[in-house]
Parts: C-alpha cells; structure tokens; sequence
C-alpha cells in the first residue's frame, strides 16, 4: 500500500455535508486539506457503476488538476427491498429538472418506491448506507477504503441534522435517525475509540489506520 508522503491532500467534493463530515474527522490529525471548491475544480461526470469507479474518477481528476494526493467519497443508499436501489444513484434520486438537487423529494421517492413494493414494517424496510474512500495519487494510483452502516428506513423524515437522506435512516442498535443526531453522535468514532457508526467515518476510520497509523 502506498502511503502519503506529506499531510497535504484535496477533498474531491463539492457535497458541503460531506466536506464538512470530513472536516470533522481529519480534525485530530493535522491535515491540510483543501476542497476542490477552493481549487475551483469543475465537478466530472460520474460515469461509473460502482462507488469505487466513481470515487476513483473525481479523485483522480482533483489529484491530476493540482498535483496534490486527493482524497473523494462515493456514496450512496441501498435498499434490500429495492434490489440496492437507488445504490450509486443516490444523488441523481434529488435531481429536479431545473438541475437543482432536492432530498426532500428524493426520500419521498424512496418511500414511494417502498410502499409500492408493500415494505412496511422495519424488517421489510432494511437497507445500508455505502461510503467508498479513495485516495489518489497524481499518476494515477489509488487505495480503496470502504465503510457500510446497516439500519433501516422509517417515515416520514425525522430531524433536520446531517444532509442527503439522513431523516429518514436510522441505524442497527439506535432508534433516531442520522437526522436526529450530532455530527458526532452519527460519526459515533474519535481516534482512538474501537467503533465508528457512520458508513463515512467507518471508511475514514480504515483510511486513517491504514495512511495514518491511527489506533
Ligand atoms: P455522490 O457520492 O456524490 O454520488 O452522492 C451520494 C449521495 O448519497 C449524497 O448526495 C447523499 O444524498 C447520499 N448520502 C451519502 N452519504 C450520506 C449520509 O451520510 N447521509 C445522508 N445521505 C448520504
């Protein structure tokens, strides 16, 4: 595996829940990151059909832009009911024909979707949030680190914390929502601790003992 050389990277993200959750955890670790917002990168075209194609493609677009190792996130909601759905399609869920993203919307198409399919009791109603980690060097290399969170979907929407379709997840061994916790609750991890809640710090968590040495 190949590791970094200097605690300088680019977050490959224009997601400002995701660049904050980020922020949050490299925190402890004095990184110097910087998001492809500031280096005014344009968002590539998510072409592939899995998280790791598409975290690999906008981190190493952001990686070849400025020369810096880059670090992006590819995530997504997949329901069992669904048969993984909407998966890497989580984001195109929101899109409304103006271009603007809606999750409102998106999480009431879920629903749709669910009660269609007749799942309403929880068990009917599992599925996993998907966070894919990649790290990419400017010629190309890439590591991987994958982190998943199993719970399950309730409704309608509850609490307005987090981003994207946390109202409506709530996660194995908790009865709130990702919606209804702090940052830190939903991260559930600080350096140091055994366990991690989120789908996205479970990755970092992976990432961090792996570049960073992290206990
Ligand atoms: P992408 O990785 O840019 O393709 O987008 C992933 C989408 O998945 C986001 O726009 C969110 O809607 C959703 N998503 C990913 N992680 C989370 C999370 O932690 N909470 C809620 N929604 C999430």
């Amino acid at each position: 595996m190949r590791h970094l050389e200097y605690r300088k990277i680019v977050v490959a993200s224009h997601n400002d829940g995701k660049l904050r959750e980020f922020a949050d955890l490299m925190a402890p670790f004095g990184f110097e990151a910087k998001s492809a917002k500031e280096f005014n990168l344009p968002e590539p075209e998510e072409t592939g059909t899995t998280f790791e194609e598409n975290a690999y493609i906008k981190a190493h677009a952001a990686a070849r832009a400025t020369g810096l190792p880059a670090l992006s996130d590819d995530s997504g909601l997949c329901i069992d009911a669904l048969g993984g759905q909407p998966g890497v399609y989580t984001a195109n869920w929101a899109e409304m024909p103006d271009g603007k993203r809606d999750f409102a919307i998106a999480m009431q198409r879920a629903e749709v979707a669910l009660q269609e399919v007749g799942a309403s009791s929880p068990d009917t109603r599992t599925g996993r949030f998907v966070a894919v980690i990649c790290l990419a060097w400017p010629d190309g290399h890439a590591e991987y680190f994958r982190g998943e969170a199993e719970g399950h979907l309730v409704w309608p929407p509850r609490g307005t914390k987090g981003f994207g379709y946390d109202p409506v997840f709530v996660p194995n061994g908790h009865d709130r929502t990702f919606g209804e916790m702090t940052a830190e609750e939903k991260h559930g991890w600080k350096p140091g601790q055994e366990t991690a809640l989120s789908h996205r710090a479970r990755a970092f968590q992976k990432f961090a003992r792996a570049m960073l040495g992290a206990a």
